[in-house]
């Protein structure tokens, strides 16, 4: 029997990719989106005929229950969230309504409608902020450093407290930074990508950055999204840590981003100290073991294949942008 996938945030990076790797498992995916009055949404334009789109709001409770009653799911991965952490400072209030307190409302409508379903929570190695140790595993204590990290961390417990309470096959995924060509302009790695795109083809001569000396656990969202699927065909509910093992600073992603252009960083980079955070995470870097183990997670894609990937997808785009022109 085909079964039914709902997806919210299917609009996002993760949410492009998980739609692709379950429509190739025959499933029939139910997206939910925000109302557009363009009725766009670039990053599945391609799978619009494929999948069904309803809309609804992570903050509004009665939209959630009326389309999980119309969609009976098996499976419901939660992805949409406020996701960049920068702007949580700016607005706290809405962050914690659509990425903690939608968590909530999320479970409220599966427990009422849908009990039976089975539920992801994208949750984040942003709840780990200010560690005590690296690298982070299934264990180690939460210290979130901003609006988006604490809300992160409430939707974390809630997920796991639901299924304590109410029994609910309720799993965490807590990933760790995971990018590609579709990844949000907004963060550091797209950011970087495309100016020095824009700077290898000439109509850019500028890089401003906030703190080069963060250190990250990059991997691939097209291996992320694997994961989520695997921790939902177990035959019991946990939570996992999900993430390469292996951290670089910003400033190494800048430094194989521009020489694969044939590009000096130095000559284009500023630092701009109005992009740093009032509270930073230093130091973020994963211990898959057990995903590895357990769900048989592997990684296809290395971090300066991965670098390489998003400057050549992003120089192709500003290139086509331009003959278009
Ligand atoms: P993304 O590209 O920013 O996508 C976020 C999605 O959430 C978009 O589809 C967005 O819709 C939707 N959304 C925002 N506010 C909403 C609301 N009020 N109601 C319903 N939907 C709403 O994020 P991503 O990188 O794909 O990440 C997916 C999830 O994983 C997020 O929850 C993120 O916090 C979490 N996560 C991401 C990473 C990572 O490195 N990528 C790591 C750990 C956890 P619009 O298109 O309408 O804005
Ligand atoms: N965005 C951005 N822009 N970040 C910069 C910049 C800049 O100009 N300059 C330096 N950085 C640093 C940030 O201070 C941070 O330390 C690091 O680059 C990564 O920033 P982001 O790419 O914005 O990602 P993030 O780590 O804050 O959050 C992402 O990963 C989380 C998982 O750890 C997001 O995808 C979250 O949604 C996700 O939960």
């Amino acid at each position: 029997m085909t079964k039914t996938a709902f997806i919210t945030g299917i609009s996002g990076q993760d949410g492009s990719y998980l739609a692709e790797l379950l429509l190739g498992k025959g499933y029939h995916v139910v997206g939910m989106v925000r109302r557009s009055p363009q009725d766009v949404y670039p990053r599945i334009e391609h799978l619009r005929d494929r999948i069904t789109l309803v809309q609804a709001d992570l903050t509004d409770q009665a939209g959630l229950i009326r389309v999980l009653s119309a969609s009976q799911p098996d499976e419901v991965y939660n992805l949409g969230a406020q996701s960049f952490v920068a702007a949580s400072w700016e607005q706290p209030v809405l962050t914690a309504e659509t990425t903690g307190v939608g968590v909530a409302r999320l479970l409220e409508a599966v427990r009422l409608v849908c009990p039976h379903a089975r539920f992801y929570q994208a949750s984040s190695s942003e709840m780990f902020g200010n560690a005590a140790t690296t690298p982070q595993d299934e264990n180690t204590p939460f210290h979130p450093r901003s609006p988006y990290g604490v809300a992160k961390a409430f939707g974390h417990h809630l997920t796991v407290n639901y299924r304590e309470s109410f029994g609910l096959f309720a799993c965490s995924g807590i990933l760790f930074n995971h990018e590609s060509p579709r990844r949000g302009r907004e963060f550091v790695t797209r950011k970087i990508s495309r100016q020095v795109a824009c700077i290898r083809l000439g109509s850019e001569e500028q890089l401003r950055l906030g703190n080069l000396h963060a250190r990250r656990d990059w991997g691939f969202a097209g291996d992320y999204v694997e994961a989520m699927w695997l921790m939902l065909q177990q035959e019991s509910p946990r939570d996992f840590v999900v993430g390469t093992g292996v951290d670089h600073s910003v400033a190494d992603f800048v430094e194989v981003a521009f020489a694969h252009a044939g590009l000096d960083w130095r000559r284009h980079v500023l630092i701009d100290e109005t992009l740093k955070r009032p509270a930073e995470v230093d130091l973020l870097r994963a211990d898959p073991t057990k995903a590895c183990e357990e769900l048989g997670w592997k990684l296809s894609v290395e971090f300066e294949a991965l670098v390489r990937m998003m400057v050549d997808a992003d120089t192709e785009e500003v290139n086509q942008a331009k003959g278009n022109a």
